[in-house]
């Protein structure tokens, strides 16, 4: 039996799990997930962000970092993305599983000051997770807030929600969608949807 616990805690996706279940109990709006994210959802939401883009890539609500994988499988080069989670416990863990990345533990709804340390300013693309939908009202907005201010013109937003209407008209009012789509597979099923900051 120990040997058992002792190959399940050694397998990387038995600890995230863990870690996940764990968060989810003792802060359930903040994580707003049963579960990590199926490799079907995060690389389809790996695919949506441009390469060729300048710019950092931002990725908010990295968890335990199943769409932080998809991108780097993808080829993003590490040195452009960086990833922001609001939990010490998960940003801990991502930077044990990605030590070439810059991992920053803070709330997305600051993240102009969390990244006033960043050499490069400009922000092309934006990868969320966060649970915008189960988040405080007011946290919301703010977070809204910062994707319009940090974004450059242009630049993408790739949101998740499994609330399969969509994002809710009127939170991203700066922002065109440009695609929506259902990842049936991922448990439960997700709506990726994909914006385009206006000028
Ligand atoms: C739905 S989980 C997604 C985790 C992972 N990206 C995945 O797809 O499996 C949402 C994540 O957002 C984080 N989060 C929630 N509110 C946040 C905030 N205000 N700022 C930064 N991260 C936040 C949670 O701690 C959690 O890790």
């Amino acid at each position: 039996m120990k040997h058992f616990v002792k190959v399940l805690l050694q397998n990387p996706g038995t600890v995230s799990l863990a870690l996940f279940t764990r968060e989810i109990l003792a802060n359930p709006r903040a994580m707003g997930a049963a579960c990590p994210s199926a490799p079907a959802l995060a690389s389809y939401m790996a695919a949506q962000v441009p390469w060729d883009r300048e710019g950092l890539v931002l990725e908010l609500g990295g968890g335990t970092g199943a769409v932080t994988a998809a991108l780097l499988k993808r080829g993003l080069p590490p040195w452009k993305l960086v990833v922001v989670e609001r939990s010490p416990t998960l940003a801990h863990h991502l930077r044990q599983r990605f030590p070439q990345l810059r991992i920053i533990q803070g709330d997305a709804a600051q993240l102009s000051q969390l990244l006033s340390h960043e050499k490069t300013k400009s922000v092309g693309s934006i990868v969320s997770s966060l649970p915008l939908r189960s988040l405080h009202p007011a946290t919301t907005r703010a977070i809204s807030h910062q994707f319009e201010t940090l974004l450059d013109w242009g630049g993408s937003l790739v949101q998740f929600t499994y609330d399969l209407r969509g994002t809710r008209s009127g939170l991203l009012p700066r922002f065109r969608k440009l695609s929506s789509k259902i990842i049936w597979s991922n448990l439960p099923p997700a709506r990726v949807e994909v914006f385009e900051r206006k000028s």
